[in-house]
């Protein structure tokens, strides 16, 4: 099937119901996705379809075709940071790191939805994205950043 992944189409010799996140892993190298828990409860997996945010451990590969599908590594690049990324590095977010590809891809996800949440809205829709090193202050005060950064252009 081909795949179109940060604006690049792929043909992948796949079954069908191959969970996006090891397309995304195994054969295409984008490691930048993590495997957690695999039952779509953890949010390390997130990636977006037509940016929205899905969990790719329990999204068929046939499911994403057609779509855009963004990860990561296509979010923004080294000179031309997503504010989402530039708010992350402000703000220090991460800690040992291993949730953050996930949290980053939720919030812009959040942030292309709603500009401008409330505090209630980013608690809401990012806590169920799990962090055991529990980031959750930073990552609100990183999507805050995020949001003026984007409303300022
Ligand atoms: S690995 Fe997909 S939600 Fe946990
Ligand atoms: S930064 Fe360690 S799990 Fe979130």
């Amino acid at each position: 099937m081909q795949l179109r992944i940060n604006g690049t189409l792929h043909e992948v010799d796949v079954e069908d119901d191959m969970p996006l996140l090891w397309v995304l892993r195994d054969e295409l190298g984008l490691t930048g996705t993590k495997f957690g828990c695999g039952i779509a409860q953890c949010g390390a997996c997130t990636v977006h379809l037509d940016g929205v945010a899905v969990r790719s451990c329990q999204t068929w590969a046939i499911d994403a075709e057609g779509a855009d599908i963004r990860t990561i590594e296509g979010l923004g690049t080294p000179d031309a940071l997503h504010a989402v990324q530039e708010a992350w590095l402000t703000e220090q977010v991460a800690q040992c790191g291993y949730c953050q590809s996930g949290q980053i891809m939720q919030a812009a996800s959040l942030l292309a939805e709603n500009p401008q949440p409330t505090d209630q809205e980013i608690d809401d829709v990012m806590s169920g994205n799990l962090c055991r090193c529990g980031t959750y202050p930073r990552i609100r005060a990183a999507v805050k950043r995020a949001a003026n950064l984007m409303q300022e252009g």
